[in-house]
């Protein structure tokens, strides 16, 4: 991490009067040192969340019941990669390493989303996962196109508009399982019912139980309350199960006419914490994963890291008065 020297209180003035006139705050603007803590441990966070998301689906590929979703399941978990090559770019951009965020993903200091340590046990259940995770994610993560950081802002907007295939693609694969066989809807209604309350939980605790919100809201980097999000996701997802012809088994699930929203049962949050904290189905399994994917793609990480010092030594050569030429002339093979 970047250390900083004292601000002025110029800078602070004129960091304070980005955030009032709702501008944007780029890499090579002061900013104060909790602002930047909050951003990186926030964005390396999704990004380590994007990564890890892998695993299930991917888990699911070589399954999926025909080459068309194998082919289509493949893009999504490949989007899923770039989405964390965005986000730990993004995260760079405030002065902590990838090598370090990465270490910190590795050694358990830093968290993922607790959705992603359940497993897909069906393939229904990688249709809950598009429509429910994804679009759970969409809901918060189109709010942080307007965050405050620029390029944390620009990283969404491209990955917003890939969940929106997501989303989509996970309630057609529920669509058609629900219209088929009743095993097949019995299939699509079970996956539903695992990934109700995981999905609802992914906007975070309750708001009395987020105390950094506040803060965040007051940077403009968070826009809406974890139960704002959380409201809004749920009005979201009732008519479209509706129109899945599948339904959730809350029984506190019901319209309420004068709040204008859906009212909805309370989450069970001891399970929440206790998932976070490392005891979910799959934390161990997902951990272990990806330290053995780390520790198996050793040789690519040092293969790039030649090659880039190559390019660089090759430019070192061409800088020389007149050796342009001769610099490209040594690169190309003889029988090109
Ligand atoms: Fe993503
Ligand atoms: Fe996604």
């Amino acid at each position: 991490m970047t250390q900083q020297p004292a601000p002025h209180s110029q800078d602070q003035l004129h960091f304070d009067q980005i955030i009032e006139e709702d501008s944007r705050i780029e890499p090579r603007d002061w900013m104060p040192d909790g602002y930047r803590r909050t951003l990186t441990r926030q964005i390396s966070q999704h990004a380590h969340s994007e990564i890890i998301g892998m695993q299930p689906e991917a888990n699911w590929i070589s399954r999926a019941p025909s080459l068309k979703r194998k082919a289509i399941l493949m893009a999504k978990v490949q989007d899923e990669a770039g989405h964390g090559l965005y986000l730990y770019s993004a995260a760079e951009t405030l002065g902590t390493s990838r090598d370090e965020l990465v270490e910190q993903l590795l050694s358990g200091q830093a968290k993922y989303s607790s959705i992603f340590n359940y497993p897909a046990r069906t393939w229904a259940d990688i249709g809950a996962i598009g429509w429910l995770v994804d679009g759970a994610a969409i809901c918060n993560q189109v709010p942080l196109c307007r965050c405050s950081y620029g390029p944390y802002a620009r990283a969404m907007v491209r990955i917003c508009k890939e969940e929106s295939f997501h989303q989509r693609q996970g309630w057609e694969i529920l669509y058609e399982l629900s219209h088929g066989t009743p095993e097949q809807k019995q299939m699509a209604q079970e996956a539903i019912n695992r990934f109700y309350g995981p999905a609802l939980q992914m906007f975070g605790p309750p708001d009395g139980d987020s105390p950094h919100s506040q803060q965040s809201m007051a940077w403009n980097i968070k826009r809406f309350s974890n139960d704002e999000l959380r409201q809004r996701f749920v009005d979201m997802i009732v008519p479209q199960a509706e129109a899945l012809g599948l339904h959730f088994e809350d029984p506190d699930l019901k319209w309420n006419e004068e709040r204008g929203h859906y009212d909805f049962g309370e989450l069970d949050w001891a399970e929440f914490r206790s998932v976070i904290q490392g005891n979910g189905p799959c934390n161990s399994q997902r951990m272990q994963r990806r330290r053995q994917a780390h520790e198996d793609g050793a040789w690519v990480r040092e293969a790039a890291a030649a090659y880039a010092q190559k390019c660089a030594d090759a430019v070192q050569v061409d800088s020389r008065p007149g050796a342009l030429n001769t610099s490209m002339e040594e690169r190309t093979p003889a029988h090109v």
